[in-house]
């Protein structure tokens, strides 16, 4: 870039944080300029739990599967501050293989390679329910926002704990969800 748009550039984002809006933050969604949802660099994002074997649903069956979820760091911070997640706050639930025979196990599951991947981002101006879903088909760099009407925002608006989300499953935030009086028993 040259020196004076990168300094225009520069500007820009000062005058956004004087005007009190928040900048967007480094680990905030991305778009193609279609609209499509760019798949997150999540591997050094914060852990919040795993669930081994869960079910929600009458399509269980089969062998156990671990869900991994990650959050944004930004959004982490708030939500700890706070106990609401942030405008720009990006979820990813992993889903992992789980293996029981190999090298000098014994017995349980430990993890193997991904079978799916799911996202879950906080865009308030773009998804008319503030939230939009989205699966990434194997490889795939950039997915397609899921429609309103599909059962991830039922079952999430009506099951997850604090806005939309599964709180009551990630026992290292839910605490400071209690404490700020945000969690609903669901
Ligand atoms: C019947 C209920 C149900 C449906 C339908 C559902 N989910 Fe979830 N989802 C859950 C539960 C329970 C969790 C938390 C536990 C876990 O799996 O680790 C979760 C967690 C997630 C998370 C982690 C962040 C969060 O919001 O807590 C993402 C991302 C996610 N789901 C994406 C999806 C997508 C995409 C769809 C639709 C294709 C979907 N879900 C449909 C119940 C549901």
């Amino acid at each position: 870039m040259p020196r004076g748009r990168a300094a225009a550039a520069a500007a820009f984002v000062c005058l956004g944080i004087l005007r009190g809006q928040a900048p967007v933050p480094g680990d905030g969604p991305r778009y193609t300029p279609e609209g499509m949802l760019v798949k997150p660099e999540y591997r050094e994002w914060v852990f919040l739990g795993s669930g081994l074997g869960m079910t929600y649903g009458p399509a269980a069956g089969g062998e156990p599967r671990f869900d991994n979820v990650f959050v944004s760091p930004s959004a982490y911070r708030r939500f700890v501050e706070t106990g609401r997640w942030p405008d720009g706050t990006v979820f990813v639930l992993e889903v992992r293989l789980a293996e029981s025979k190999g090298s000098i196990n014994q017995g349980g599951h430990y993890q193997a390679g991904v079978a799916a991947v799911e996202v879950h981002v906080k865009d308030e101006k773009r998804f008319p329910s503030k939230w939009g879903f989205f699966a990434f088909p194997e490889n795939a760099a950039t997915a397609r926002v899921i429609p309103p009407g599909a059962n991830c925002y039922s079952c999430h608006e009506q099951h997850g704990a604090v806005d939309t989300t599964f709180v009551q499953f990630y026992p290292t935030v839910s605490k400071a969800a209690k404490d700020k009086g945000t969690y609903q028993e669901r």
